[in-house]
């Protein structure tokens, strides 16, 4: 067994978390500041949004330097006191490592343009354009076309499936992947414990002279540009150097479009590949399809069916493969309170949704704040939104004739901006987050870890019980099995050698009477609220979770 089997992973955003210098940008040090609070919580592993030196178009997805720290966020003397103080913690630091492209800053990008000899020009992917035109039709995920000319005279092109000032590397050029291994091999031997491997899914691209059939002036279309056969190839390329460095580095994949084959393809144990996948097909959401608004801001609403049959295909599929990723978002999605269209704001309601999906077979992936039931920014005003996909969202709905309070309406809840607000850890004016004004900044509804901390029935609390129990082999590495219930009832079951659990949760604002399956003795490990059991029959009250395990089992949330 590797560590990571047991990884229960916190991700922070570090400009949001806490800012130490009063500039309104958080930085290293604030997090070196919260590694007692994020200890306590629960967790082993602490993965990093990206932290390199960058011009911060997609803050920090863009690298012009990826051996350097951003000097907002703070130094390497700075990164190396992180690493050695979360390590005495015994917590694991992985990094976010955009391999998929650079900024157009980075001296790779900067040299091919500007040198007609340079020999970073095959770093890159360029065109001629065709008929006065773009070479093909594609759309990038940003908006617009994936092309761009170098120069208004020109008639060539680069490639970015992103913004346009992040230029998309050529993995065919074998220069390009020995660079990124031995970029991740430098953080490695600064005692790095994984990566997250951003978009690596889009590293091969198909014929760039074919044109999509898809409709729409750019119509985005994976078929030429995500998990192409290639993808595989470059991946185990890189995973085979990083393992051969240090084979307890974690490696986890962002593929966000993968489903749950396309996610044990790339994490067979016998291959060099990702140890696990996150994907944004397993949330446990399903679209709005009565809304008008369609595609990346579509409202979303949770369905407790979908999320049966989600995790039922999941944990099968990868049951002797890998773990699957076991989260409700992250960065790129506003926060799963506002996301969900949620019944109730009852904190009950959170703190079964936490259970349904944290105690599955999986490794757990808390996006900070959420622990403390923190919701998303709510801007002002629609000219807040100023991010290319919500500009043209804004543009269209506009010439449609929708209100601006419903458009501002409608991105309060669905915008990624308002996932990344400051962290609010007291009740002060910048919720003790900085001195100053955040970088995002914007109303935020109440909530402070300070008094959650000593708060028995908070949602912190109630987070911290979950992650002991989930630290237990029994719902770290037990079998999973989904039980048949009736559809506002979640049940399942995990089983390890001779230890039995199972989580049983009422989706419903009835109480409900819940027949066990089993008459072995039980005894409750964790409950939102008081929970009766009476030989097989479990008393659930409204929004009520539980979880149970044999009566001599030594586990208590
Ligand atoms: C996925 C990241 O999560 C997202 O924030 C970023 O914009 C794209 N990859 C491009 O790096």
């Amino acid at each position: 067994m590797k560590w990571y089997d047991n990884a229960i992973i916190y991700q922070i955003y570090p400009k949001s978390f806490q800012d130490t210098n009063d500039d309104g940008i958080g930085d290293l040090q604030g997090i070196i500041k919260r590694l007692d609070y994020i200890k306590n919580l629960g967790v082993n592993t602490i993965w990093l949004n990206p932290i390199f030196v960058s011009p911060q178009i997609d803050n920090g997805y863009d690298v012009s330097n990826y051996f350097a720290i951003d000097p907002s966020i703070g130094t390497t003397d700075d990164f190396e006191q992180l690493i050695k103080e979360a390590h005495e913690r015994d917590l694991h630091v992985i990094l976010d490592l955009p391999i998929n492209h650079t900024s157009d800053q980075h001296p790779w990008f900067k040299d091919a343009l500007s040198n007609p000899n340079s020999i970073f020009k095959d770093y890159y992917i360029w065109q001629k354009g065709v008929n006065g035109h773009e070479p093909n039709n594609w759309g990038s995920f940003f908006g617009g076309s994936v092309w761009t000319k170098v120069s208004p005279e020109s008639n060539n092109y680069y490639f970015h499936l992103f913004d346009k000032k992040m230029p998309d590397l050529n993995w065919k050029n074998v220069e390009v992947q020995r660079s990124m291994a031995d970029i991740a091999k430098f953080w490695v031997d600064k005692g790095v414990d994984g990566f997250r491997l951003d978009a690596f899914i889009h590293m091969a691209k198909a014929n760039l002279k074919q044109m999509s059939l898809k409709s729409g002036k750019y119509p985005t279309d994976d078929t030429f540009y995500a998990k192409l056969p290639e993808v595989k190839q470059y991946l185990s390329g890189f995973v085979s150097e990083v393992k051969e460095q240090n084979p307890d580095t974690f490696l986890f994949g962002e593929a966000s479009s993968a489903d749950s084959h396309q996610a044990a393809e790339y994490t067979r144990p016998e291959e060099d590949e990702c140890d696990v996948i996150v994907s944004s097909n397993n949330y446990g959401e399903v679209y709005d399809d009565d809304s008008k608004v369609k595609g990346f801001f579509q409202p979303r609403k949770f369905s407790l069916d979908h999320f049966k049959e989600t995790f039922v295909d999941w944990e099968s599929v990868l049951a002797n493969i890998s773990y699957p990723a076991l989260t409700w978002g992250n960065h790129d999605v506003s926060r799963f309170v506002d996301r969900l269209n949620l019944p109730t704001d009852d904190p009950k309601l959170q703190k079964s949704l936490a259970m349904m999906m944290f105690l599955q077979r999986g490794i757990p992936i808390i996006y900070y704040g959420e622990e403390i039931g923190q919701h998303g920014l709510k801007y002002q005003s629609v000219d807040d939104f100023d991010d290319q996909r919500a500009v043209e969202l804004i543009d269209n709905l506009r010439a449609q004739k929708f209100d601006d309070d419903d458009i501002l309406a409608l991105l309060n809840e669905e915008d990624e901006m308002t996932a990344r607000g400051p962290f609010q850890w007291d009740d002060s004016e910048f919720g003790g987050f900085s001195n100053v004004q955040p970088w995002n900044w914007a109303k935020q509804l109440p909530a402070s870890a300070k008094a959650e901390v000593s708060d028995d029935n908070s949602m912190l609390s109630f987070y911290q019980k979950l992650l002991r129990l989930k630290s237990t082999s029994l719902f770290s590495q037990g079998d999973y099995c989904l039980l048949a219930t009736n559809k506002d009832i979640l049940a399942y079951e995990r089983t390890i050698n001779d230890s039995y659990g199972i989580v049983v949760i009422n989706y419903s604002d009835k109480p409900i009477d819940y027949v066990l399956p089993t008459n072995k003795n039980l005894k409750v490990a964790l409950a939102n609220q008081k929970v009766d059991v009476t030989g097989q029959v479990v008393h659930l009250e409204p929004w009520g979770c539980c979880a149970l395990v044999k009566e001599e089992e030594e586990i208590n949330g």
